[in-house]
C-alpha cells in the first residue's frame, strides 16, 4: 500500500510522518513543531506546511483537528483559536499544500488507529477511546464503525466541563497527585459508563505512556480499561487511514 502523510494538530504541538499503512506505523520518525500562539488558521496552515515539504511529500495528507469536524468543515475550537470555526479546512489545506487533503476530530483519528492495529483490534461490541492531554477527546465505536464527533470532553462534571477537571493539561497545571488525579479520571469514567456501558475503554494521549501510574488507581468501572498501544503516534496513523480511505 502507498504511504499516505499523516498530521496531528494539537492545542500546544503539531507533528506529522509518513505512515506505513500496512505496518500501522509511522514510515520514518515523525517531525515536531510546536503550535503557532495564536494557533490563528494561516499560521497553523503555514506550520503544517513545513512540517509536510520537510519530507517532500507528494500525495494525500490526512490531519487531526482538536475540534468537531464535519465534512472537512471545523465547527467548534475548544483549545484552538476561535477563528477555526466554520472553516472550510479540507480546502484550506488542500489549497496550500497543494495536495489532496482530508480532516478528522483528533480522537476520533486515534481511536481508528486503535481500533485496526492497537489496543482494540478486531474488537466487537462498545467500545470507547478517550484521550487525555490539553483536553479530553473522544472515539465511540460500535462493532468497529465509529460515530465521529462524539465530544465527551464537554459532558457536564460537578457543574463544569469535564476536561476542566480531569484532562492531563489539569493534572500538570494544578499539581495533582496521581491519586489525586485518577480519582478524578475514575468519576468522569463512571459517568461515561453510565451513558453508553462500554465493554472496552482505551487511555490514550500522551499520558497513556505513563499508565502504569494511574490505571490501576481506577476501580470504580464496569468496562475493561486498557492503555492505547500507539501512545503519541495514534493521531498520525489514523489521519493518514482518513486520507487513504478517502482516495
Ligand atoms: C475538543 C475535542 C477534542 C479534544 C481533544 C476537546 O476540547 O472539543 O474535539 O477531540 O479536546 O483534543
Amino acid at each position: 500500500m502507498a504511504t499516505v502523510f499523516g498530521v496531528d494538530i494539537g492545542g500546544s504541538g503539531i507533528k506529522g510522518a509518513p505512515v506505513d499503512l500496512d505496518a500501522g506505523a509511522l514510515a520514518q520518525e515523525r517531525h515536531k513543531v510546536l503550535t503557532p500562539q495564536p494557533s490563528s488558521p494561516e499560521a497553523v496552515v503555514e506550520a503544517v506546511g513545513e512540517v509536510v515539504r520537510r519530507f517532500g511529500h507528494q500525495g494525500p495528507v490526512g490531519l487531526t483537528f482538536p475540534g468537531v469536524v464535519v465534512g472537512g468543515h471545523t465547527r467548534t475550537a475548544a483549545n484552538v483559536d476561535k477563528r477555526w470555526i466554520g472553516l472550510d479546512a479540507a480546502a484550506m489545506f488542500q489549497d496550500a499544500l497543494g495536495l489532496p487533503a482530508t480532516v478528522l476530530n483528533d480522537a476520533d483519528a486515534a481511536g481508528l488507529a486503535e481500533l485496526t492495529y492497537g489496543a482494540g483490534r478486531a474488537h466487537g461490541g462498545v467500545v470507547l477511546v478517550l484521550t487525555f492531554g490539553t483536553g479530553i477527546g473522544s472515539a465511540l465505536f460500535v462493532d468497529g464503525a465509529l460515530v465521529p464527533n462524539t465530544e465527551l470532553g464537554h459532558l457536564e462534571l460537578r457543574g463544569k466541563d469535564a476536561e476542566l477537571r480531569a484532562s492531563s493539561a489539569v493534572r500538570e497545571r494544578h499539581d495533582l497527585s496521581w491519586p489525586q488525579w485518577a480519582e478524578r479520571v475514575d468519576e468522569y469514567l463512571e459517568l461515561v459508563e453510565r451513558l453508553f456501558s462500554p465493554q472496552l475503554i482505551i487511555i490514550g494521549g500522551g499520558v497513556s505512556r505513563k499508565h502504569e501510574k494511574f490505571l490501576p488507581l481506577l476501580t470504580r468501572r464496569e468496562a475493561e480499561l486498557v492503555p492505547a498501544t500507539l501512545r503519541n503516534d495514534a493521531g498520525i496513523v489514523g489521519a493518514a487511514m482518513a486520507a487513504a480511505k478517502a482516495g
